[in-house]
């Protein structure tokens, strides 16, 4: 596995007193410098190139395998082995390139998923089941809202806090502490303990106890982290996408907090799985959406977020079920987290509203260190 150091930038900040303040920014940890053969998907952090690679298993529907040798799963520098389908890949990469500058003036109209949709050999010939057939193949869970006047969104919300429990008694949630099991892509189907600590109005630390070690994610308010042993990097910084992702995430917790942290919502509705919900789209400059699905009953049910790449747009969707009573406040005891490189189901066993949480909870993490 690279372990390259990364290059801790130093900030001087200083004043007219001639005191200078140090301050340690966010690291920067570009791809060509943690991983060995990077040729094409330069000049991006190390978290956004692990996206687009998900964006290219996710658009042709292959493994990390379906690209890289065999050996990746044995022994993590095997990703730099060039094979035929990474020379392929690269190909595309500069063809993607190509045709959006050329045809559609630097806009990522063109991505892997616009001709693969799923395959590796893209279909040529249409398709008449598509055209006459009833199915419809609209993706419920499309970026794209069509805003409807009403109800608004601040309706929208008071109807989500009086499901919960009321605004009072939300608004005085400052912690919530939680315990249960975690099954991921990178347990192996093994339920593990998890533990979440989350402080209002954003702040969330989630501790993952895998047999081979502590998997941490945290969000401080400002910068996030992920010390996970499946990682490329021992302590990998999250930018762009993943950040506001962070951030989205710690916000839900939250609630009366969430409705504030986006400076325009709009209203839609979507018929997702028979069931006609309400959709409000949040946004802030210089962000992607993100979308939260509301059912009959007001309560959240989904939530949409994305990532921008070099290669285009990933989502992650987490799905909210078993809201339970907690000191007269709703939670969702079961969520399920759904990305382009695998899905996590959060069991809650036990939830501590306004619990204390330790003091450095959501200091930058340790590296992630093999039990
Ligand atoms: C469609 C083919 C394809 C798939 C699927 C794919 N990759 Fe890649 N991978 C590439 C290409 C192409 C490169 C080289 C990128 C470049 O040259 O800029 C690469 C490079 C990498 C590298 C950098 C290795 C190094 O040290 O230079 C890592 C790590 C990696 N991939 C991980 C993954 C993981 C994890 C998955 C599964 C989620 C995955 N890849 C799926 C095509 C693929
Ligand atoms: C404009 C359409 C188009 C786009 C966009 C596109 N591809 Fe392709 N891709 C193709 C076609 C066509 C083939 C050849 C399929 C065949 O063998 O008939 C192909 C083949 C491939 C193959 C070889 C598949 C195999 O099983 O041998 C890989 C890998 C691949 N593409 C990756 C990508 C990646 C990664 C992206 C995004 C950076 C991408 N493609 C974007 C059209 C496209």
């Amino acid at each position: 596995m690279t372990r390259s150091v990364t290059a801790a930038i130093v900030v001087q900040v200083c004043v007219l007193t001639a005191l200078c303040v140090q301050r340690t920014t966010a690291q920067e940890q570009m791809a060509e410098q943690v991983f060995k053969n990077v040729l094409v998907l330069k000049g991006i952090p190390a978290d956004q190139f692990m996206d687009t690679m998900g964006m290219f298993a996710s658009s042709l529907l292959y493994d990390c395998t379906g690209c890289h040798v065999d050996e990746i799963l044995v022994d993590r520098s095997a990703f730099a082995i060039a094979t035929p389908r990474i020379q392929r890949a690269r190909q595309m990469v500069a063809m993607v390139n190509a045709l959006n500058k050329t045809y559609f003036a630097g806009q990522p109209r063109v991505t892997c998923f616009t001709c693969h949709r799923g395959s590796g050999v893209p279909d040529v010939v249409p398709d008449l089941g598509l055209q006459y057939g009833e199915v419809s193949f609209d993706n419920p869970n499309a970026m794209r809202i069509f805003p409807e006047p009403a109800p608004s969104a601040g309706q929208v919300f008071e109807r989500y806090l009086a499901a919960l429990g009321g605004r009072e008694r939300l608004a005085a949630l400052g912690s919530v502490v939680a315990a249960g099991t975690y099954v991921g892509f990178n347990t192996n189907d093994l339920e593990v303990p998890i533990e979440i600590h989350a402080r209002a109005p954003d702040q969330l630390a989630t501790v993952v106890r895998l047999p081979t070690g502590d998997g941490v994610r945290v969000y401080d308010g400002r910068s996030a982290w992920a010390a996970e042993e499946w990682r490329q990097l021992p302590l990998m910084s999250l930018t762009g996408g993943n950040l506001s992702g962070a951030r989205f995430e710690a916000l839900t917790w939250f609630p009366v907090g969430l409705e504030k942290a986006y400076p325009q919502w709009q209203v839609g509705t979507r018929l997702i799985d028979d069931r006609e919900l309400v959709i409000l789209q949040g946004t802030r400059p210089g962000e992607l959406p993100v979308n939260l699905y509301f059912d009959e009953g007001g309560l959240l049910v989904r939530s949409m977020r994305w990532s921008s790449t070099p290669v285009g747009t990933v989502p992650t969707r987490t799905d909210y079920a078993d809201y339970r009573d907690v000191d007269g406040v709703k939670i969702p005891f079961r969520l399920v987290v759904t990305w382009t490189n695998g899905r996590n189901t959060i069991v809650l066993r036990e939830v501590r509203p306004r619990a204390p949480i330790p003091a450095g909870r959501f200091a930058r993490p340790a590296p992630f260190t093999p039990r």
